[in-house]
């Protein structure tokens, strides 16, 4: 594989950063995911957009303009002839002496970017829907930084594969937050889709964006409120979205079945109507 890192392409063994690169030693760093199908990057703008947003939020200096952020995704995909994966990004404060405050301006920013290959849009556990455990919601009040602290939702995932599950939602104040890495929705007994709405709790999907797009092309109802994992139990359907998941039912919360335990036919018809714009 070769990977990006501040301005030049290196096979992955030589791709490097110092030791006492921020992102290391303060997860002073933020990132975005951009899905690859058939070669081609998915809401490529909708990820810079969000990329420009949380740097600001953290007066991180931006390393490159959106054009050449773009031209080296695409470099990437070409280099690594990438049909169906992501790239992966990140953008750290950059190597300074270890010290909690900012190091003075003028300190470069790191940039790295890479690429990772899956075999297939189609999961078993996609196909089947994902059973999730539910977990208190123990991240930091700034959510819609896409930050690469991520220790609290990986050890939140374990904790869903140690109960033999597939993924784990957060939960705040009796409500669903979010997924570990993607954004939580249900469709009501009367058919509406509900997700929670957009604040400093929750990272604002730009697939969750899509997937409001596609929504409305479906004639389908989205509300934007927060529903509890007992109204998750009750409902009709569940699913989430993430440019690592696009669109994927979940069929089961806690150990109780949502509708008939199987995918149901809104996020089947979601996450078909999503890939279609992709392809
Ligand atoms: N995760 N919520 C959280 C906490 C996330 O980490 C993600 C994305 C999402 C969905 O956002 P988007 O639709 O823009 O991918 C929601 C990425 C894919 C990851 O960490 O790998």
């Amino acid at each position: 594989r070769i990977v990006y890192v501040n301005g030049a392409y290196h096979p992955e063994a030589e791709a490097k950063v110092s030791v006492f690169d921020r992102g290391f030693l303060f997860a002073d760093a933020v990132y975005e995911v951009t899905a690859v199908i058939g070669g081609r990057l998915l809401d490529f703008p909708g990820h810079c957009a969000r990329l420009r947003r949380s740097l600001a939020e953290l007066d991180l200096p931006s390393p490159a303009t959106d054009d050449e952020i773009l031209a080296i995704h695409r470099e990437l995909v070409a280099r690594n002839a990438l049909d169906l994966g992501h790239v992966y990004l990140t953008v750290t404060r950059g190597e300074a002496d270890r010290d909690f405050a900012y190091p003075k301006a003028g300190t470069a920013p790191s940039l790295v970017m890479f690429t990772q290959a899956r075999a297939s849009i189609e999961t078993p556990e996609a196909e089947r829907g994902l059973r999730i455990a539910s977990v208190p919601d123990l991240r930091w009040g700034r959510r819609d930084i896409k930050t690469v602290q991520l220790l609290y939702p990986s050890m939140a995932k374990m904790q869903a594969k140690r109960q033999g599950k597939d993924d784990a939602w957060f939960v705040e104040n009796g409500e669903v937050t979010e997924g570990t890495s993607n954004n939580a929705y249900i469709v009501t007994r009367e058919g509406t889709i509900r997700t929670r709405a957009l604040g400093h709790d929750i990272l604002h999907g730009i697939t969750r964006a899509a997937l409001m797009r596609v929504a409305g092309e479906l004639d389908l109802r989205v509300e934007e409120k927060p529903f509890t994992v007992a109204e998750a139990q009750g409902a009709r359907e569940a699913f989430i979205t993430s440019a690592g998941a696009f669109v994927t039912p979940v069929v089961e919360i806690d150990g109780a079945a949502i509708g008939d335990g199987r995918p149901g036919p809104i996020a089947r018809r979601l996450r078909a109507a999503y890939l279609e714009t992709a392809i």
